[in-house]
């Protein structure tokens, strides 16, 4: 019964752009504070504009990824309870995913939500976890615990491309020492990024992009938000949690991860078939362009995605009240 409300739910036009409009706001909040060096505002203020927007929602939501534990964050935290009323629903969000990126005026900044029924969502701890992504040709010939060649070379061989050819994105941390240096011995080219790896990981599900795979270690609730993504996209993700310390590992066991070092599939990370990922450009990326500002209005850019199968990109354009003062 439950999954054929969601599946009306999923399939009603009206509200596949509701959830949108939830990414837009945040996006517009954060966009104010771009380049502006000040990560924390751009945040709270995406934070509280997406927390209005799904207030107004009829759905029963509980948010199963957000800000943080409840003792830690005043909004969007785990567990909170969200929306006019109607279907049951989990949330994941990530109001600004990609804090320094707003902050510093750079590229792929994104305001993101996936929803799905209850308990279809992965309760990832706040931890870091280690990621593969690709596309569709790739998902079935890649696997996270191959050696780094082997890998490329199945991605190259699915894509009928030689191997230099073969576009990876990897965050620029010094843990990826290793594997940036596989990568190159590979042949591989490399996009190294600043931040920002759940844009980085979709793009991989989405042949204009050029790019073609994502790897490396981020965090663990991102990982969610981009499986959400890739597996409405028909791609592939995989990845390990990588706890730092004996914290994070009690935190991941408390919730359920007896085999902290376990594979995760896309299953496992999003269970439920019925899921919807949305995402609203606040700087200019490779999913989707940023937020511009015109005269009293401005336009917004998204992506919508089902787990039918259907993207949408989705541009909006909105009349804007008086600016706070100083923006
Ligand atoms: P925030 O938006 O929370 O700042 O996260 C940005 C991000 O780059 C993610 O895309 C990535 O998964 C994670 O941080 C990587 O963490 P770290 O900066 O600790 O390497």
């Amino acid at each position: 019964m439950a999954r054929a409300i969601l599946r009306a739910l999923l399939d009603h036009p009206v509200h596949s752009l509701d959830f949108v409009k939830v990414t837009e706001s945040a996006a517009l909040a954060a966009s104010r504070w771009m380049g502006r060096g000040e990560r924390d505002a751009a945040d709270g203020a995406a934070v509280e504009k997406m927390r209005e927007a799904l207030g107004d929602m009829e759905i029963a939501g509980r948010i199963v990824i957000g800000e943080g534990e409840r003792d830690e964050a005043p909004m969007l935290y785990i567990g909170e309870e969200l929306g006019a009323g109607g279907q049951e629903v989990d949330i994941a969000v990530d109001p600004v995913e990609g804090t320094n990126l707003v902050a510093n005026g750079l590229p792929n900044a994104i305001a993101v939500m996936a929803i799905a029924e209850r308990g279809g969502l992965l309760h990832a701890p706040d931890t870091y976890m280690k990621k593969l992504a690709v596309g569709a040709k790739a998902a079935p010939y890649v696997h996270i615990d191959a050696p780094v060649l082997e890998n490329l070379e199945a991605v190259a061989n699915a894509l009928e491309k030689p191997i230099n050819d073969v576009c990876v994105v990897i965050l620029d941390r010094p843990r990826h020492a290793e594997l940036i240096r596989d990568v190159r011995a590979a042949g591989a080219r490399i996009r190294l990024i600043s931040d920002g790896d759940v844009d980085a990981c979709i793009a991989t599900a989405i042949e204009s992009t050029g790019i073609h795979v994502a790897m490396g270690t981020g965090g663990a609730p991102e990982g969610v938000l981009a499986a959400a993504a890739i597996k409405c996209l028909g791609g592939n993700f995989m990845g390990r949690l990588q706890p730092r310390n004996a914290d994070e590992i009690r935190r991941a066991a408390e919730m359920g991860f007896d085999d902290v070092g376990r594979v995760l599939e896309i299953n496992d990370l999003v269970r439920s078939n019925d899921v919807i990922f949305c995402a609203t450009g606040i700087t200019d990326g490779d999913l989707v362009r940023g937020v511009r500002f015109f005269g009293n209005q401005a336009r917004t850019h998204s992506i919508l995605v089902h787990s039918s199968g259907t993207v949408r990109f989705v541009e909006s354009t909105h009349r804007l009240g008086a600016r706070p003062a100083g923006r």
